[in-house]
């Protein structure tokens, strides 16, 4: 299992110690979360924030854009060369064409799912994308309750990525912890988002990551 630890449940006001903690605890990915405040009700940081969360990294980004207008976005966030940038299904009239473009930019293409959506929405462009991401919670906050039926959409997933493209992966992201992971890695789920878990591990960071690999 790959760990993305999310730096919404950082302390911003030491963003960078935050940031070099998790990188230094056996983090795979670090996982930035976009919101302005219309797709969701929360805002978050933009690009300026995100290139010293950059700087201070020493493992690739996964940015999850929870915004309206998300090829805008994808530009403000290209030139800081992330290893994937998510969008919401949601959210896109045209999502074919925004994954070619995200493509082009040398970024990898992922989709993000909100809890509602069906997983079969994504059917047709799973050739396409090298991840999708599954929201376990409402989009917008930490520490929100995980929505165990997460799971059975990640078992029909798993079908049709092993029908459509099998080197895609899937991700889950919201309120995952050490209870609920085994479920999710049974379901063919290859990376979890945690932040609140990760942050706020009473034993500390590097026993959070390790518990939940
Ligand atoms: C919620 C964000 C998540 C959030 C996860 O909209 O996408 O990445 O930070 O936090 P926890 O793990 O606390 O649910
Ligand atoms: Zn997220």
């Amino acid at each position: 299992m790959l760990v993305a630890p999310s730096i919404l449940s950082a302390d911003f006001g030491y963003l960078a110690r935050d940031v070099k903690a998790i990188c230094e605890s056996g983090c795979d990915l670090v996982h930035v979360d976009v919101m302005d405040g219309h797709f969701v009700p929360n805002l978050t940081i933009g690009p300026m924030v995100v290139e010293s969360i950059a700087k201070a990294s020493t493992k690739p980004l996964d940015i999850h854009l929870m915004v309206e207008n998300n090829s805008f976005f994808v530009d403000l966030f290209a030139p800081l060369k992330p290893e994937y940038i998510s969008f919401h299904i949601e959210e896109e009239k045209h999502p074919h064409r925004l994954i070619q473009k995200i493509r082009g930019l040398g970024i990898r293409p992922a989709l993000t799912l909100t809890p509602h959506t069906p997983p079969e929405a994504v059917e047709f462009l799973l050739e396409d994308v090298d991840m999708v991401l599954l929201m376990s919670v409402n989009p917008g906050f930490g520490g929100q309750k995980f929505i165990p039926s997460v799971i059975e959409k990640a078992k029909r997933l798993k079908a049709l990525i092993e029908r459509y493209n099998p080197n895609c992966l899937i991700e889950v992201d919201g309120g995952v912890n050490d209870t609920n992971i085994k479920a999710l890695s049974d379901a063919g789920v290859d990376i979890v988002v945690a932040g609140s878990f990760v942050y706020q591990h009473p034993q500390g960071i590097t026993v959070a990551i390790a518990s939940l690999k």
